[in-house]
Order: structure tokens, then sequence, then C-alpha cells
């Protein structure tokens, strides 16, 4: 059982001040109203595709669990699950989801603190999958977070992480967007948000009208809920005001694990700015 209470907000408060921290919980209270029996189904679907093993009675660990809907899924896929987060308003997102579609479940527990903790993570104890989508990098401290997973992990136990890929120069420039949106008095965020994504939005809109198939465009916004259940106004939003922000090449990650007695199962390889997706197993 992870400690319930949520850790002081100071260094978290401080960062936001300081414009190196975007307020993820924030993003994700406001996305649960969306959260509905598809986009749950959607998350179950994608967990299971890519663990590919059943996770009835399995020990979970959630890592930055956010608006908690993957901690969900894979509890009702009979998981017992333990979430963290670093972030009180991605702890009460977690809680709220959890007290409205699995209430009064001892074996859900979540807790506030952070994978940079090591006093924290050893009181968690080991998984047989420990799963930290699109966090890792946000932490300020990318490695250490990524070395700080693996003894959190049982024998044969099974990693699933997501890390933004390095696009090296194109990465560079979203980084220095990202300092600019968070360092924005909140009243101009929307205006930054509208000039960074506005234009590229126009553009493909028209590119699909004049092409006769305008239904292409309004598809990408309606059917983007497979994407794990997600929503697309809020990974954009998650996306340019994303910092802490590191990212790492396939390679790195792979040779980082490898040496620690680690195998790659499974790759999805962005070639983008996007997640990698990559499943490990440490050795039995
Ligand atoms: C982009 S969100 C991803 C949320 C969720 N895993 C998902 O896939 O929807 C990143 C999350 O990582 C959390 N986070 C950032 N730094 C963290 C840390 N040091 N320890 C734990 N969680 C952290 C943030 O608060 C946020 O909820």
């Amino acid at each position: 059982m992870p400690p319930s209470q949520p850790p002081s907000g100071s260094t978290f408060e401080a960062e936001v001040e300081a414009g190196q921290r975007f307020r993820f919980g924030r993003n994700w209270k406001r996305f649960l109203k969306n959260v509905n029996e598809e986009r749950i189904e959607e998350a179950r679907l994608r967990l299971a595709q890519f663990l590919g093993v059943d996770l009835n009675g399995r020990d979970f660990l959630d890592i930055g669990s956010g608006s908690g809907l993957h901690s969900l899924a894979a509890r009702q896929m009979g998981a017992r699950v333990t979430s963290f987060d670093f972030d009180p308003d991605s702890v009460a997102a977690t809680s709220f989801i959890k007290s409205h579609f699995a209430s009064a479940d001892t074996e859900w527990a979540i807790g506030g603190g952070s994978v940079l903790d090591n006093d924290y993570l050893s009181q968690l104890g080991q998984y047989d999958i420990v799963y930290s989508w699109g966090v890792l990098h946000h932490t300020g401290a990318m490695w250490k977070a990524l070395e700080n997973t693996k003894p959190l992990l049982k024998p044969d136990g099974l990693l699933y992480i997501a890390i933004y890929n390095d696009r090296g120069e194109t990465s560079q420039m979203w980084l220095k967007r990202k300092q600019r949106y968070c360092s924005l008095p909140k009243l101009l965020k929307p205006f930054y948000f509208l000039s960074i994504y506005g234009p590229h939005e126009i553009k493909k809109m028209f590119k699909s009208i004049k092409r006769g198939k305008s239904s292409e465009y309004f598809a990408s916004w309606t059917t983007y809920k497979r994407e794990r259940g997600m929503s697309r106004v809020y990974d954009m939003i998650d996306w340019l005001g994303g910092l802490p922000y590191e990212f790492a090449s396939v390679e790195a990650l792979t040779d980082f694990y490898e040496k620690d007695g680690f195998k790659l199962e499974k790759l999805i390889e962005n070639s983008n700015t996007g997640c990698h997706e990559l499943l490990f197993r440490r050795n039995a």
C-alpha cells in the first residue's frame, strides 16, 4: 500500500510559479467529464493489446497516473492496482475516477509521491507490471526516473513505458515553446495555444476540403478517443504545456535497460516528436 496522503505541494508549487512545471493535474481534472464507458473500453483494449498478458490477479503499478483512466482499466481487467502521482490535482483526479467507477474497492490504492523519491519508492514493494505512460520525461530528471523503475519490478515482470522521441532541433524548438507557454500569465495562455495550433489546423482542414474529404479532418477529432481513450484537445494542451520535458531515442532507452537484465519485448517507434512505447521484461 502506498502512503495515501499527497506529499507537501511546496516543491511542486514553487516549480509551477517559476514557469518550470505544467499543472498536468488541472488538465486531467477537466478531462474527467469526458470519461465514459466507451473511453474506458478503449483504454482496456489498448492496455491488453500492448501488454499481451492476462492482468487478472497481477500486481500493477501506475506511475504518474494522471486522470486515473488506465489504473481503472487495469483494475477492471482484474489487476490489483497501486497508483501514484506527484501532482496533487492528478492524485485528486485518480481518486475521483476511482470513487465514481470503483468506489470502496480495496484492491486499488492511490497515493501522492514522486518517482524521484527513493524513500517513497522503497515503501511500494515490487510488481508484476509497472506502467508509466508519458510520465518519466516530465519529471525533470528522466534518467534517474527510468533508473528508479528497475527495482520496482518482480523478476519476470513487465515494464510498459512511453517516452518522447528525440528529434534533435525539433525537440529543442518544442522545449522553447513549452517554456514560453508555462511562463505566460494565465490569461495569455489560450492566445499562445491558438497561435501555435491554429494555422496548422486550418491548413489541415482546407487540405481535406480541397480533396473533397472534409469528413477526414473532422474524423481526426471524433475518432481520437481510440488513442487509449484520450481526448485530442486535452492532449494538445498537455503537449504544449508539458514541462519539464526531456526525450530519448529507442537505442538509448534499450541500452539503458538491457545492461541491467531487461529485454525489449515490444516496441512502437515514433518517428516524430511523440512517444515511443516500449515493453521490457525483467530477467527471471
Ligand atoms: C502526461 S501525464 C500522463 C498521465 C497518464 N500516465 C496517462 O497516460 O494519461 C504525466 C503525469 O506525470 C506526472 N508526474 C510528473 N512528474 C512526476 C514524478 N516525479 N512522479 C510521479 N508522477 C509525476 C504528472 O503529474 C502527470 O500526471
